[in-house]
């Protein structure tokens, strides 16, 4: 199916931090590559002018990624400002007179979820809604209703083709890698699941804080934050059955079947966490019970995964900064070397994320020298430094383009709420670890008999 490209690039929260930290690197990316000659408006309600949201792109480029002169040059150039209240109809008035000639706009609404229904239906009424593509940000909802809410809202002026979810982790080359070497390489398959595999593990450790967003953080947590998408997206990708050759949507259609799969979490599963000093955090409650940190035990029920434990851990102000899945192997069916000091199944494809790019396989081979015992080594498949290709530029790119493929459908989302929705909340125990440390050291409830933690 042939796309038509969108013609011009609205996004609506240019003033926040999202717009700070991810768009105007990503808009000046795509500049400097020749993907975005249309004019570029920022909506806000802010009270400023044009220059000043001109200052803070260059501000933001200069603690994000650096400034490239010329491409700025192009960036300050096609940049239009609208401010106003997304409650007043007037702001959308005068968003339709900013977009000039443009017919096909693309919205990207990195604002408040609670502010989504506004925004479209005025959208809707100021006619800036024919023919235009709507890109909206994480979480999606807050649970199963309200993401189901959110999709009704979205429905009534956009249908699915035109609506482009985001989890900018699925934009990471990393990320993408997973499928190019679960499915271009004939080795893996016959090893990849339950007969082979002992457990994966995924870890997104964060050795930041809060970082100043202790308000939105009251009102996610560590699980609907990071859990509920960027983690079960990998997560997807790793477990997911190789998609038919013909099959138009057919990674999307597998990422879903494997996510229904999955078991929905019960308070055993998870182990929730808070750092020691958030309560201190502006924006947070002085006896928060909030999670900075989740770590959860995942079961698939399918004839592929059954019985094969899936954890995920991911927090703030932990011991590095650092994302890694660990594919362990389950160890020979017989003990051949009697003596050796190895423990646990030294078989495993390790995949980094960051801070670089690594796979590699873990192996075991003869201690040198000496006559019994064994030793691990890594055979280092793939390395290279963190991803220049900033995500929202390669994601943004698709969307203007009309590709849905890196973008979650409905039917994804609720999937991803339903695993997590049983344990949303204070329905766990939280525990408190100390800023620097894995998290609680009651996450090794988790594990099953033998198992460690794989520390990135
Ligand atoms: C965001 C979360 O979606 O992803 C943040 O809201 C988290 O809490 C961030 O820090 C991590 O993404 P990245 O790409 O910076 O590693």
């Amino acid at each position: 199916m042939t796309q038509t490209h969108s013609d011009a690039l609205v996004f609506l929260g240019a003033t926040g931090d999202l717009a700070y930290k991810k768009v105007f690197p990503a808009l000046q990316y795509l500049i400097r590559h020749g993907h975005l000659e249309v004019p570029i408006v920022g909506v806000a309600r802010s009270g400023w002018t044009v220059e000043q949201l001109r200052a803070r792109a260059r501000d933001s480029l200069e603690h994000h990624g650096g400034v490239d002169e010329s491409a700025f040059a192009e960036l300050a150039n096609r940049l239009r400002y609208v401010d106003g209240d997304y409650h007043d109809p007037e702001t959308f008035v005068q968003l339709r007179q900013a977009l000039g000639d443009a017919q096909r706009p693309l919205y990207y609404l990195a604002i408040p979820p609670s502010l989504f229904g506004t925004v479209v239906h005025h959208l809707a009424e100021s006619g800036g809604a024919h023919d235009a593509r709507v890109v909206v940000e994480k979480p999606f909802g807050r649970d199963l209703a309200s993401a189901q809410e959110l999709n009704r809202i979205l429905h009534q002026v956009f249908e699915e083709s035109r609506i482009f979810r985001i989890d900018h982790y699925v934009g990471k080359e990393p990320v993408l890698n997973i499928l190019s070497f679960r499915f271009a390489n004939r080795f893996l398959e016959p090893i990849w699941n339950r007969d082979c595999v002992a457990e994966i593990q995924i870890t997104m450790a964060e050795q930041f804080d809060v970082q100043g967003r202790g308000a939105f953080y009251e009102e996610a947590g560590a699980i609907r934050d990071v859990i509920q998408n960027h983690m079960l997206q990998v997560m997807s990708l790793l477990t997911m059955e190789p998609p038919g050759a013909n099959a138009p949507d057919g990674i999307r259609d597998e990422k879903v079947k494997v996510l229904r799969a999955v078991r929905p979490l019960e308070p055993a599963d998870v182990v929730r966490g808070q750092y020691h000093g958030y309560r201190r955090e502006k924006g947070v409650a002085a006896d928060s019970r909030v999670e900075t940190f989740a770590a959860v035990r995942l079961q698939i029920d399918s004839w592929r995964w059954a019985g094969v434990p899936i954890l995920i851990r991911a927090g703030k102000a932990l011991a590095k900064t650092a994302t890694e899945v660990l594919v362990r192997f389950e160890t020979p069916p017989q003990q051949s070397f009697a003596h050796h000091s190895l423990d646990c199944s030294q078989n495993y494809i390790r995949i980094r994320f960051n801070p670089e790019e690594i796979i590699a396989i873990g192996a075991v081979v003869r201690k040198e020298g000496d006559e019994e015992d064994l030793q691990p080594v890594e055979l280092m498949a793939h390395r290279q430094a963190a991803d220049e290709v900033p995500p929202y530029a390669r994601l943004l790119h698709a969307a203007m383009a009309g590709d849905p493929s890196l973008f979650s459908r409905e039917d994804t989302i609720e999937a991803q709420w339903r695993i997590v929705e049983p344990v949303l909340g204070d329905v766990t125990p939280l525990y408190f670890y100390e800023p620097g440390t894995w998290g609680p050291p009651e996450t090794d409830q988790l594990l099953p008999d033998c198992l460690a933690w794989h520390n990135p």
